[in-house]
């Protein structure tokens, strides 16, 4: 099978991309920064090809995808609440190149944070706290679940993760449709890419917005 895959420079995407190279899938990758992947590493994976852009350049992603069955976007803003259309635009993008090449599949990750409906998120910590520091990430990231709820003739698996942590792989890990597991609030980026790598393969969350915490 052969995987394109967003955001490989960033903490979740390195976690994805160290889970993809053994599984001996053919990967494409597209960053906007090479120097902050080893090279020299990635070269003795002759599976990987590294392609240099960015998620608003909507040409090089229609040339890229060709030849690709599934895409993963594990894009993000890091710490930078400033306002951003990576979700939403870079997502647009990501579908009019998916269509152009006739790829069906898309994984994608939000936040467990952006469902106001979730009463075990509603709290102060959560309001007062963690979402008036990713306004602007959350708006875009609802924006584009919007986009999504709206996209029937593709394939899209929507993870939230709740608080993204920097710990080893577990592989015990919770998932609820839509809202946290009840007491949940945390999970490990290498066990959000491993639900990632096992939703390639699944049809169980097609179409769904499953949120991942221990
Ligand atoms: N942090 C949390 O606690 C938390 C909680 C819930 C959900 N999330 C979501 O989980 C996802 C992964 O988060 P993370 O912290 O692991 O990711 P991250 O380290 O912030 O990585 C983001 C990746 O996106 C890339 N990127 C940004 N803008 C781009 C553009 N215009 N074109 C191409 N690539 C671009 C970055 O490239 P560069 O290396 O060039 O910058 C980087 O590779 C994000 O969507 C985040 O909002 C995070």
């Amino acid at each position: 099978m052969n995987i394109f895959l967003l955001g490989a420079t960033g903490n979740t995407g390195g976690e994805i991309l160290k889970r993809l190279i053994p599984e001996k899938y053919t990967i494409k990758i597209l960053v906007r920064n090479p120097a902050k992947l080893n090279l020299t590493e990635l070269k003795q994976f002759n599976q990987v090809e590294l392609i240099q852009g960015d998620v608003f350049e909507p040409g090089k992603l229609m040339k890229h995808f060709k030849g690709n069955d599934l895409v993963i976007s594990a894009l993000g803003t890091g710490k930078d609440n400033s306002y951003t259309e990576i979700y939403s635009q870079g997502g647009k993008n990501i579908l009019s190149a998916m269509r152009i090449n006739g790829i069906r599949k898309l994984i994608t990750i939000t936040s467990g944070l952006i469902d106001m409906s979730d009463p075990s998120t509603d709290n102060f910590f959560m309001n007062r706290i963690i979402r008036p520091n990713y306004n602007k990430v959350y708006y875009d990231q609802t924006r584009w679940e919007t986009i999504l709820d709206n996209t029937t003739d593709i394939d899209w698996v929507c993870v939230r993760p709740t608080n993204l942590l920097n710990k080893p792989f577990t592989g015990k890990y919770r998932i609820n449709l839509n809202h946290c597991p009840k007491g949940g609030w945390k999970i490990g980026r290498a066990d959000l890419a491993d639900f990632i790598i096992k939703q390639i393969d699944s049809n169980e969350f097609v179409h769904q917005k499953p949120v991942i915490a221990y």
